[in-house]
């Protein structure tokens, strides 16, 4: 399986998104600055991805200063330590929550270590290591988990009853390359595929940035999973098509607010409103801590604005590069001088989606038409 990112034993290393599909290169993340740069620069993406090494940068940069004897003896300091570089790598990207929500956690978690009586620096600097450490296993973990609760679902909600195989539309990438292995809406992709319930996939190209045809095709491909490729404006078409037959649409999600309501990647609500004139089911594919309770509705999260050239412009690789090390050309398309508008993501509200698929299981609405998260925390720690 693709690995977007590797951490062994205080070493962290990311496959640099950039470079792909072209060159399947591993870039050392050393320190907190290292991490925000490489997130902001999209060398990783996807919100649980951007979580995982956001806490991992901090942890390489905590066991260099172990190695070095360097961490400061009193777990008063070692704490601010930490907490301060949270507060920044938290400013990497806006709208993602599992990036907050891990920094809240694991500030919390070292607050705790640091208050226990005979803590030493070097404690709490463990207790951070290791719980950044846990999140890469539990990701994965619950990916899994998402892949065949979403396939599950499918088969018993979306295929038609003669019917034993289903095809699926996904948007933007949500595979092993944007959490830590695996993948949420992708993954639900894959456990059909494994299930051999999948007829067909199909995804997205996803303007402008290009995860589609950039990452989800690349680890489709890899997977040998029966694709194909569309432009974002040819899903109308497709879902008309009764070739196609297209059973449900699965997305990823950057936050889902308390009421259900789901910020994803820009297209994602145009696909949503499609599937509901189409008939076809809708789902959104997302871990429990992509869920953000504190957020209300959809009006409240922040949807970040990205820079007009990812618009006016496409990247591809230089004739001659592209085996082992890479050199990017950007080529303008759009007529010099327009004007662009480029928000990263959109807003789907809940009464266009069918479904949450989660680690502990798919939350439908009530009977009164309305989520109601707060159940899926139940037994949660
Ligand atoms: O801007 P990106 O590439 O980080 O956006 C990624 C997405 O929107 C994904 O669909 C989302 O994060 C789900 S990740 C499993």
């Amino acid at each position: 399986m693709l690995q977007a990112i590797k951490y062994h034993e205080g070493r962290l290393e990311i496959l640099d998104q950039l470079q792909l599909p072209f060159v399947e290169k591993y870039i050392p993340i050393q320190t907190a600055e290292d991490g925000w740069h490489a997130i902001k620069e999209m060398k990783v993406r996807g919100a649980p991805a951007i979580a995982i090494v956001a806490m991992l940068a901090l942890s390489a940069e905590l066991s260099t200063f172990s190695a070095a004897d360097q961490i400061p003896q009193a777990a008063k300091e070692t704490h601010e330590f930490i907490a301060k570089k949270l507060d920044y790598l938290v400013t990497s990207r806006p709208t993602a929550v599992n990036l907050s929500d891990a920094v809240r956690k694991l500030r919390s978690l070292v607050t705790d270590r640091a208050s226990q009586s005979g803590s030493t620096g070097h404690d709490v600097a463990a207790a951070f290591m290791q719980a950044a450490e846990d999140m890469l296993g539990k990701d994965l973990e619950d990916n899994q988990k998402i892949g065949n609760n979403g396939a599950e679902w499918i088969l018993a909600h979306a295929a038609k009853s003669e019917d034993s195989q289903v095809t699926v539309l996904t948007h933007c990438n949500t595979g092993s390359l944007a959490t830590s292995g695996y993948g949420t809406a992708l993954g639900v992709v894959r456990s059909l595929a494994t299930k051999h319930i999948l007829r067909h996939a199909y995804c997205t190209e996803t303007r402008p940035y290009n995860q589609g045809s950039r990452l989800t095709a690349f680890e489709l491909v890899h997977d040998s999973i029966p694709a194909t490729l569309i432009t974002d404006s040819m899903a109308a078409a497709l879902l008309a098509d009764s070739r196609a037959g297209v059973n449900a649409i699965v997305v990823g999600a950057d936050r889902v607010a308390a009421n259900g309501d789901t910020a994803n990647k820009i297209g994602t609500y145009g696909l949503a409103v499609l599937a509901k004139h189409h008939g076809v089911k809708f789902l959104v594919a997302a871990p429990l801590t992509t869920i953000d309770l504190a957020t209300k509705a959809g009006e409240d999260i922040i949807i970040e604005e990205r820079p007009a050239t990812e618009v006016t412009s496409i990247k591809g690789p230089r004739e001659g590069t592209g085996t082992d090390s890479l050199t990017l050309d950007t080529v303008r398309i759009a007529a010099p001088g327009i004007n662009v508008w480029n928000p990263a993501f959109d807003i789907t509200p809940s009464t266009l989606i069918d479904g949450i698929i989660t680690e502990v299981g798919v939350l439908e609405k009530g009977d009164d038409g309305q989520y109601h998260m707060g159940g899926l925390f139940d037994n949660q720690a």
